[in-house]
């Protein structure tokens, strides 16, 4: 594999040299000339013939999915118009009646809302345990057809020990289903740790300036990746052809910025840590984290997202109305830092009982962490911590 910078910039391109073009075109065509009997043709890879049609396949995509699958060391890449349409689309092309999954209870709100509320609709028995249990291996039969975990946690940034399950599913030989998209692939690869699907939404880190909503999913396995392109198609999760170039565009330098927002990130954390108006922190590269042993082995660097506790609810409320440099905005992974109130944002359809339990409180900020300097990061969380009483 080459360095994840060099394949950034060049896996994947579509270059033609009889147009001596450097970057991928936008191929912004609904349909395509069929029958094409052209010599040399281009082939889209999934049917293995001329494209025909945009739902099915379209060049500016193909590129796409081929710089993703080689930045996740996957065999294969599919792209989707959002992170949750590749997680139904990948899940509803594997599962049927009668299946029964092992899965989370910290997951993110949409994906907790599939499994609790659609997937038994279609005879799948889904049971939930905490990430905490998941790593204590000790909860896990064979009986399942396929575990399916979130490699960080929101908002807790809960650690999964990929490496442990990995090897698990793999005797047992059922699927291992992760959503890394609080890792990116910079951070963490999961197929590397066997498992059989990756899954992004690729709105955050991947595409990471918050200007497109996009989803993605890898596979080593030509099977599932035959299955869940078939069903793509009929589902229509697909990316338009200029949401592709976007993302193509922002995957470029993914590397570089993740490998920023890691250093800043651990910066504002430790700095948090030591502030008196601040009660506590979460945050995976932090020496006090129980996950920090776990995160070692599994990711190359601790990611972006810090969450902490301030004192009061009012305290919260004043951190996100005077940050000026850090804005207050859902989402994670962009250049820009954004803090959030999960319990308003993310958690904010959540059912209580299970808030409750996983302890996500009123006084809980999430603070994705930009590119910007450091120390321009800390000061204005400084100042904005300073009015709370
Ligand atoms: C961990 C995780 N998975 C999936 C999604 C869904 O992605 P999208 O908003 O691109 O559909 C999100 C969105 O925030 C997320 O945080």
């Amino acid at each position: 594999m080459k360095g994840f910078n060099t394949l950034s910039v060049h896996a994947g391109e579509l270059r033609d040299k009889r147009f001596g073009n450097i970057i991928t075109p936008i191929f912004l065509n609904a349909t395509f000339l069929t029958p094409n009997d052209t010599d040399n043709a281009y082939i889209d890879k999934i049917s293995g013939k001329p494209f025909l049609y945009t739902r099915n396949g379209n060049p500016t995509i193909q590129a796409l999915e081929e710089k993703y699958a080689s930045l996740e060391n996957a065999k294969y890449g599919l792209s989707f118009s959002s992170g949750m349409s590749a997680i139904s689309s990948s899940l509803l092309s594997i599962l049927k009646n009668g299946d029964k999954v092992l899965t989370i209870y910290e997951l993110y709100g949409q994906t907790l809302n599939f499994f609790l509320n659609l997937l038994p609709n279609y005879g799948v028995k889904v049971d939930f345990i905490s990430i905490d249990k998941l790593n204590e291996l000790d909860m896990i039969s064979e009986k399942c057809k396929l575990i399916y975990v979130e490699s960080i946690t929101n908002p807790k940034l809960k650690v999964a020990d990929l490496e442990s399950l990995g090897k698990l599913t793999k005797d047992l030989g059922i699927y291992l289903v992760v959503d890394a998209t609080f890792a990116s692939p910079y951070n963490q690869r999961p197929l590397e740790f066997n498992a059989s699907i990756s899954i992004h939404s690729g709105t955050k880190y991947i595409v990471g300036h918050n200007d497109v909503t996009i989803g993605f999913a890898s596979f080593n396995s030509e099977e599932l990746y035959k299955t869940i392109a078939e069903k793509r198609k009929m589902f229509g999760g697909v990316p338009d052809p200029l949401q592709a170039y976007l993302a193509l565009r922002g995957m470029k330098t993914l590397g570089l910025r993740v490998e920023r927002q890691n250093y800043n990130a651990l910066e504002v954390a430790k700095f948090l840590e030591n502030h008196s108006k601040v009660k506590g922190v979460y945050y995976p590269g932090l020496q006090s984290s129980p996950y920090f042993s776990i995160a070692k082995r599994v990711l190359k660097g601790f990611g972006a997202v810090v969450s902490f506790e301030v004192k009061s609810e009012e305290c919260a409320t004043k951190v996100l109305k005077n940050v000026k440099v850090i804005q207050a905005a859902p989402s994670l992974g962009g250049v820009e830092s954004l803090i959030t109130r999960p319990v308003d944002t993310s958690h904010s359809s959540i059912p209580e009982e299970i808030k409750k339990a996983l302890n996500i409180t009123p006084e809980l900020l999430r603070l994705s962490v930009g590119i910007e300097d450091v120390e321009d990061l800390i000061e204005d969380l400084d100042k904005a911590l300073s009015s709370c009483a």
